[in-house]
């Protein structure tokens, strides 16, 4: 999908809260830097200020907030078929908190891509900063991975790493994770859109080898 006689990779984007990191896939979008049509935002949470980003960027936002569902299986089911409906090529997850459903994950597999605030498979889940001090770990950083029914389990593409240093606090990690989470996650999904990258039965391929390891961004 690169060159520009090719149609562009129609992708959405989900999100939760602050949207930065969909902040920065709009700015290279605005850039040039990445050649996607960000057709939709979709938040499950009606105060997230990624909604406002969006709508500044006239693109399209939608809400889809499990409390106005009867229960989960309602909401689970509503989202995938506005997904079915949608037929994006990409969903990027941009801080989306909530876990999608299996169903919604097979049916979207290789087609779903997540940031997530540490070097996987270490630290899935929550509160990844702080638990990475308590462990005096030495290096941290963010990893962008392709999303499959398992949390925070999917193969991961290309990491940002960098040394943690003795005064360094979560404050002071979530703000480099961060930085590092820009730059990776444009990467990862300009790959994805120029058909560099797939993801097709279980195997994680980049330029047409497998990728075994993860590309690795170190902090300069
Ligand atoms: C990001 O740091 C992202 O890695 C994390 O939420 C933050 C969202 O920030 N995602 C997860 O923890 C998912 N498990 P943002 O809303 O400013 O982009």
């Amino acid at each position: 999908m690169g060159d520009e006689s090719r149609s562009k990779c129609r992708a959405v984007c989900f999100i939760s809260g602050n949207g930065t990191n969909l902040q920065a896939i709009i700015d290279n979008i605005n850039d040039k830097a990445l050649q996607i049509d960000l057709i939709s935002v979709i938040s499950d949470n009606p105060k997230a200020k990624g909604l406002d980003r969006a709508e500044k960027e006239g693109i399209n936002t939608k809400i889809i907030d499990d409390s106005s569902f009867q229960n989960r299986k309602d909401f689970d089911e509503c989202f995938e078929k506005e997904m079915i409906a949608l037929n994006p090529d990409l969903i990027i997850l941009a801080g989306y908190m909530k876990i999608l459903s299996r169903s919604f994950c097979l049916r979207f597999t290789g087609r779903i891509l997540n940031i997530h605030p540490s070097l996987l498979p270490k630290y899935k889940g929550l509160n990844t900063h702080q638990r990475v001090i308590d462990d005096q770990e030495e290096l941290h950083g963010a990893s962008v991975h392709f999303v499959t029914p398992e949390l925070d389990d999917g193969p991961v593409i290309i990491q940002y790493q960098f040394n943690i240093e003795n005064h360094d606090d979560r404050h002071s990690l979530q703000e480099k994770v961060q930085r590092g989470e820009y730059i990776i996650y444009s990467k990862a999904i300009q790959w994805f859109s120029e058909d560099r990258l797939s993801f097709e039965s279980e195997k994680l391929c980049l330029d047409g080898a497998p990728l075994s390891e993860p590309r690795i961004i170190k902090k300069s």
